[in-house]
Formats: C-alpha cells, sequence, structure tokens
C-alpha cells in the first residue's frame, strides 16, 4: 500500500517520510508527480490537489489533509466526493493556536496598542487597566482548536464564553449554541475569537450586524479564516472605533495583496496565516494510525462529514 505525499516543495516535506516510515515500517511513500504505478496507492497527504492528480488515481481510497481545516478541499470541484477525507489533530498545531490565542487576547486585555503607540509618540501615560474578572472572552468554535484555547486562557481569569453549533457544557465557561445564541454570545464579548470552520454557514459571519452587537470598545481576533470576515465591514467598524482593534491572521486573499488596507490599519494587528503550523513530527502518529486503519477496513481517525462542512 502507497502513499502519496503532495508538495515535496514544502519545508515540512523532508520531516514527512522519515518519520511515517518509523512509525510504519514497510510503508511505500511516494511523491507528487513521481506517482510510479498508480494502483498501488491508497492514500493522499495533501494540502492542495495538483491539477490532474485524482484522474490519475483510480483506485485512490482516502485523503488526509495536512491541515485541520478542509473548507477549500470541500469546495474544490476537482477532489471526488466519494473519497473519506480526514482532517489533521496535531496537538503541535493545537498548541501553537492556543499561544497565539492567548497572545493576541493578552495584548489587547493589556492595551498593548495603546501603549505602543504612545511609545511611538514619546507619551507617557498609565491608563486604568480592567481586571481579567471583567473581560469577557467570546470564542467562536469549541472544538478541538477553540477548547484548548479556553483552557489555557482559564488561569488568567478572564470570564470565558463560548458558542457552537451544538450545545455543549465545559467547565468555567458560559456556553451558547447555534443561530439563536450567537446574538445573545456576541452582546456580552469584549474580545471576539474566531475558531469555527469555514461552512455555508460560518461563511461571511463576521459582518455588520454580528459587529454592531459587540459592545463598543470590543476586540477582534480571527484565526480561523479569512472569509469569515465581511472585510469592509470589519474596517468600518474599525474606523468608527466601535471595535477597538483587530488582530487577523488570515484574510480572503494570501497572501495579501500589497494595496490591501489592512496592511497599514493602524487599528489592525497581522500575521502571515501563522498562527498555528502542522507539524510532521507530531503529526505523523495519526497518519499512519489512518494508514493502519485504512489497511484493516476500519474507520479512519478524524473523519471529516462532508454535509455538515467540517
Ligand atoms: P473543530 O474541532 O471541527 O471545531 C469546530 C467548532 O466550530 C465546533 O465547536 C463546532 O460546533 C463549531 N461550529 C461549526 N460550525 C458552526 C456553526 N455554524 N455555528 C456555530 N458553531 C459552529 O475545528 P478545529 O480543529 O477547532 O479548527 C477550527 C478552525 O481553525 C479550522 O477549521 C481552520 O479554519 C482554523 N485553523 C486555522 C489555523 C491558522 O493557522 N490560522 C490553523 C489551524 C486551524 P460543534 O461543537 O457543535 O460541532
Ligand atoms: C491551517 O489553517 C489549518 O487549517 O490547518
Amino acid at each position: 500500500m502507497a502513499l502519496l505525499i503532495v508538495s515535496r516543495e514544502h519545508p515540512s516535506a523532508d520531516v514527512w517520510a522519515p518519520e511515517l516510515r518509523r512509525l510504519a515500517p514497510g510503508i511505500d511513500i511516494r511523491y507528487w508527480p513521481d506517482i510510479g504505478d498508480p494502483a498501488a496507492i491508497a492514500a493522499v497527504l495533501m494540502w492542495q490537489a495538483p491539477d490532474g492528480m485524482f484522474e490519475r488515481l483510480p483506485q485512490l481510497r482516502a485523503i488526509f489533509a495536512t491541515g485541520a481545516g478542509v473548507d477549500a478541499i470541500l469546495r474544490d470541484p476537482r477532489v471526488p466526493a466519494r473519497l473519506p477525507l480526514a482532517r489533521l489533530i496535531d496537538p503541535s498545531m493545537t498548541a501553537e493556536m492556543s499561544e497565539h490565542v492567548v497572545l493576541q487576547v493578552l495584548r489587547f486585555h493589556r492595551q498593548e496598542p495603546v501603549y505602543a503607540a504612545q511609545q511611538r509618540a514619546r507619551v507617557w501615560q498609565v491608563h486604568a487597566q480592567p481586571h481579567p474578572q471583567s473581560r469577557r472572552v467570546g470564542m467562536m468554535g469549541l472544538g478541538e482548536l477553540g477548547q484548548d484555547a479556553l483552557r489555557k486562557l482559564a488561569p488568567f481569569g478572564f470570564a470565558l464564553r463560548g458558542w457552537s453549533r451544538s450545545p455543549r457544557q465545559l467547565p468555567g465557561v458560559a456556553c451558547f449554541a447555534g443561530a439563536a445564541g450567537l446574538g445573545p454570545f456576541v452582546e456580552g464579548t469584549d474580545i471576539l475569537v474566531n475558531l469555527v470552520p469555514l461552512t455555508a454557514e460560518t461563511e461571511g459571519i463576521i459582518d455588520a450586524k454580528l459587529l454592531a452587537r459587540l459592545p463598543a470598545g470590543a476586540f477582534v481576533v480571527n484565526c480561523a479564516r479569512g472569509r469569515h470576515v465581511v472585510d469592509a465591514d470589519l474596517l468600518a467598524a474599525l474606523d468608527s472605533g466601535h471595535v477597538a482593534g483587530a488582530a487577523l491572521d488570515v484574510f480572503h486573499q494570501e497572501p495579501l495583496p500589497a494595496d490591501h488596507p489592512y496592511w497599514s490599519h493602524p487599528k489592525v494587528i497581522m500575521t502571515p496565516h501563522s498562527a498555528a503550523l502542522t507539524n510532521p513530527l507530531t503529526a505523523a502518529p495519526q497518519i499512519a494510525e489512518n494508514l493502519r486503519r485504512l489497511a484493516d477496513g476500519r474507520p479512519l481517525l478524524n473523519l471529516v462529514d462532508r454535509a455538515r462542512g467540517y
């Protein structure tokens, strides 16, 4: 049974193969486009599909995504819908995302952008510091990443709340669910963190209507997908002062075009989709296990529900 790895150029490509060979001795690893005998290839490990790949792999039985979010794969018409798709749950990626969320939440909570601007202007002025208990941090998405970030935020003493599709109960977190829960969730959130998957239901969810429901002076941290945000609405909310700042890791178009207003906006902090990267060393055990499961005909780990969209 062979595994086809797409994207040999990616910096992580050299790490996957030795680690997978260590975990699954005897595994036959090939790199696109040198596929050899296509009939032997049971699974493909990929972020994006190269043109013409699926036509060359009639015996393919599964797709293993190298990322947690699979929205791009699901909306790619070239990807056969018959193939089971497993997304990645990588402990290192989860830890990195939580670091990113804690960093951005603390940055806004501790008024770092205000003090940074003051330093540039040589202004010495102390501002009252809200207590964490009075700072309500709201997590959109209570999955692998959202829940871990909430656990890491908890020791700081923030008033934590979360929103998910189905009702959830998490210790120390005020939980809201579904379309009916979105308004009450947002209205009580001072720092909004987005970690929902991009689906038909969540595309454009951070729009003028949602932003208007945030308390005045709230902050937005988007580390899920750029298409969750209606950029013009966020820019308007920042310019009016209703939203005091935004930390954005993901964008409609990546790399972000050089003339995009976010680059120079004084209230925007940007990172280049670097919040949480896949680490092949910690992700390889899931891939090896899924190869074993595929060989044995057992259900794959972390299967994506295509109907749900994540
Ligand atoms: P996950 O485990 O599948 O969790 C998704 C959460 O979102 C679940 O709680 C789910 O609700 C909720 N959700 C989905 N649709 C919803 C809706 N319509 N309304 C309300 N809640 C909804 O996903 P994850 O592993 O935490 O990853 C989340 C996203 O992070 C990925 O999809 C990806 O876009 C993004 N990401 C970004 C980076 C980066 O570097 N910036 C890295 C990795 C991942 P239920 O609990 O009811 O299912
Ligand atoms: C990165 O954005 C991922 O979804 O893994």
